[in-house]
């Protein structure tokens, strides 16, 4: 390797660690022993701080190397410890004029090769960091935008709670005084009236209570309080609850223990309750009037775990229409089932429930049966 060669490599080994463009100014010329010239014009120099301007000159930095004129244009790049770059230096031609001798034009070669390379390098990384700095940009802003919805909603659950329910109970109380006819008597047009109110205020008021308790799943503040419990008496109890709903659309419900079990479980009764009427008011709303309604009690086969079915013969939901059902506000989205009420959200609350008392719940594959649906869930012992 001549001397030449050897300090070029010396040269490029070292040269990145180069702080300050004196210094790199000062080894080109040293390096270069005065037999290149650096054309001053050709010296651009930037600050730390402007970007901008990095970015045009990295652009440009590709047509210095594809000068025609020049045959060995050859750009330096210095960049600080944060691999920005902060200048670059084209070396042009020899002073003297006299051509470059077969072994300089290879250590030049190897040098351009080796800072072409670098350019990209710092191309790349450029590129890399500002997607980077975009990308860390929009994650802040939609951080942000994420805790302030967070905030709203916190903010409207609770308003939800302490304002929405209180005059929705005292509607409901004063319809329900005056539908019971002690203030004297009323026409068969007002009753409908004070019904629909009614209604209303009961569909409004399931969910406030249903967004709040998605609110508190979600949020881990779900209160369980378990207590031994008689899953039959619970089921029974919660049948019989459910009749007077169910005669408005003279349907029947029925309990059925084939195995005339007796389980005893340690449970949250209340939560299950809730599963429950959720699971009858989907099974009334989606069965036709005189349907059928069915809760199932019995073990869980080669399980310890108890199996609750509730049963309809209503209009079903289809294979595909099953995938995502208990997520919320997923609901079947087709003609037949447009015209009930609801917000999609009483299934994904029995599934949070069932789970955090240690069982499943899930749909039946029931696609052979005509019609209807079967929902399972299972509770341990
Ligand atoms: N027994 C059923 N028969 C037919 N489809 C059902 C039955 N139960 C649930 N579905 C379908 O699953 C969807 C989701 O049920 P989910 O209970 O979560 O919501 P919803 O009843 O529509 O509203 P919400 O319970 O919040 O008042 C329903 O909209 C309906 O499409
Ligand atoms: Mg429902």
């Amino acid at each position: 390797m001549t001397d030449f060669a050897a300090e070029i490599q010396n040269f490029i080994a070292t040269y990145t660690y180069y702080a300050r463009w004196s210094d790199l100014e000062a080894a080109v010329r040293t390096l270069c022993n005065n037999q290149l010239s650096l054309k001053s014009a050709e010296i651009v120099r930037l600050s730390d701080e402007n970007r901008s301007i990095h970015k045009t000159v990295l652009e440009q930095s590709e047509t210095f190397h594809e000068s025609p004129d020049d045959p060995f244009p050859i750009t330096l790049v210095h960049h600080n410890q944060h691999q920005q770059v902060i200048a670059l230096t084209r070396i042009g031609r020899k002073k003297d004029k006299t051509k470059f001798s077969d072994t300089e034009k290879t250590a030049l070669k190897t040098l351009h090769r080796y800072l072409n390379q670098q350019v990209q390098y710092c191309k790349d990384r450029y590129i890399i960091t500002a997607n980077l700095e975009q990308q860390t940009q929009a994650f802040n802003a939609a951080r942000q935008e994420v805790s302030q919805i967070g905030r709203v909603k916190d903010n409207f659950l609770s308003i939800a709670s302490h304002e929405l329910r209180t005059p929705m109970s005292v509607i409901r109380g004063y319809a329900d005084f005056l539908l019971s006819g002690k203030f004297g008597p009323l026409n068969d047009q007002q009753k409908n009236f004070l019904q629909k109110i009614l209604a209303n205020v009961n569909h409004l008021t399931k969910l406030v209570n249903d967004m709040l308790d998605v609110h508190k799943l979600e949020a881990g503040k779900m209160e369980f309080v378990r207590e031994s419990v008689s899953l039959r008496k619970l089921l029974e109890e919660s049948v019989s609850e459910h009749q007077i709903l169910l005669q408005e659309k003279q349907q029947t419900l029925t309990f059925f223990n084939p195995q005339n079990v007796e389980p005893t479980l340690e449970t949250d009764p209340e939560k299950v309750r809730l599963v429950l009427a959720n699971l009858i008011s989907n099974a009334y709303k989606f069965t036709p009037r005189k349907g059928n309604i069915e809760v199932c009690l019995q073990p869980q086969p080669e399980s310890d775990l108890w199996l609750v079915q509730v049963i309809d013969d209503g209009i079903g939901v289809s294979a595909n229409d099953k995938n995502g059902l208990f997520e919320k506000f997923q609901q079947v989205d087709n003609s037949l089932q447009k015209k009930y009420t609801g917000t999609g959200l009483g299934l994904s609350i029995c599934r949070e429930i069932i789970q955090a008392l240690g069982g499943e719940i899930w749909i039946e594959d029931n696609a052979k049966a005509k019609s209807g649906s079967i929902f399972n869930f299972t509770l341990p012992a």
